[in-house]
């Protein structure tokens, strides 16, 4: 099975950064962001290919999966192995790349790997979020078999007032009773409807999709069909709208402080923060740095 990652967009919330770096390309610690979700994909149990969708204007995501001999030679000549070896890591993951040349929205992205995903369900991972070490891929396959193959989505509790921020679903929990324990980790809603970006007032439920999707290949035929939604933009939501009327979706609660997000530059300074607190290699330099920092504000 493989999984989509869409990095074809501006990344116009990093702006000025991203004017010359791809906001995929930005580090947590001392790895890009996007190495996070390829990895997430690759658990034990996960995918075995991950394609992106890229811009060909940001040919440095290529480069970075790319084998730098030159770079590797270098490091190791002056005894640097553990480092050259970190270096080729990220050109041995089973990466291919495809080109999305208008960015119109995250329907048309997928849609631009479907001839690279045939006629297989397929994940699609978001790439400005990711679960490090939870197995997010095999769990949601999990569902997915326990519901006869069908489409699942994984989602989250919304604050109430940021509806209109993300897809949220319509549905019912087929394993909770109380509504607070349905909107806990593990409950499983099968899914009736799907509406991009609501309103408070209009939305069906308190629950958001994560970016994280498990995708019956037919979607890919509805996408091809698919119109201008919300912003003007092929909405992915919208054609997995229109996949309910011929199949079932069900969708998988998570606990969204499992995951990290890095999609404006606060929320990727807290990640940032926080892997370094989980990094054994980083915590007491981290610890001793933020204390000075905060010595020095006073
Ligand atoms: C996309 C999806 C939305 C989902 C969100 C998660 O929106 O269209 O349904 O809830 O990702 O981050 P975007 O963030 O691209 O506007």
């Amino acid at each position: 099975m493989k999984a989509i990652i869409p990095a074809a967009g501006l990344g116009t919330r990093f702006l000025p950064a991203t004017k010359s770096m791809p906001k995929e390309l930005l580090p947590v610690l001392d790895k890009p962001v996007i190495q996070y979700v390829v990895e997430e994909a690759l658990e034990p149990e996960g995918v075995d290919g991950v394609i992106i969708v890229n811009s060909r204007e940001k040919p440095q995501i290529e480069d970075y999966f790319s084998i730098d001999e030159k770079l590797e030679d270098m490091l190791s000549s002056r005894g640097k192995d553990e480092l050259a070896q970190r270096v080729h890591e990220a050109s041995t993951l089973p990466v291919s790349f495809v080109y999305q040349d208008n960015p119109c929205g995250l329907g048309h992205a997928v849609l631009c790997a479907a001839e690279a995903v045939g006629a297989e369900p397929f994940f699609v991972l978001l790439g400005d979020y990711f679960v490090p070490d939870r197995q997010m891929c095999l769990r949601m396959k999990e569902v997915s078999k326990e519901h006869g193959g069908a489409s699942v989505i994984a989602v989250a509790p919304v604050p109430e007032d940021q509806t209109n921020r993300y897809g949220i679903i319509a549905g019912e929990c087929t394993n909770r009773s109380e509504t607070a324990d349905a909107e806990s980790e593990g409950a499983v809603w099968k899914v009736s409807g799907l509406v991009e970006k609501p309103e408070p007032k209009d939305a069906p439920s308190h629950l958001f999709i994560v970016g994280r999707y498990l995708l019956s290949s037919r979607i890919m035929e509805l996408l091809a069909t698919q119109g201008p939604g919300a912003g003007n933009e092929i909405q992915l939501t919208d054609a997995m709208e229109r996949l309910l009327a011929e199949e079932e979706m069900y969708a998988l609660v998570v606990d969204p402080a499992e995951g990290c997000d890095t999609g404006t530059p606060a929320a990727w300074a807290a990640t940032n923060a926080r892997m370094a607190l989980l990094d054994p290699n980083q915590i007491d330099a981290f610890k001793e740095a933020l204390g000075q920092a905060a010595e020095n504000l006073g």
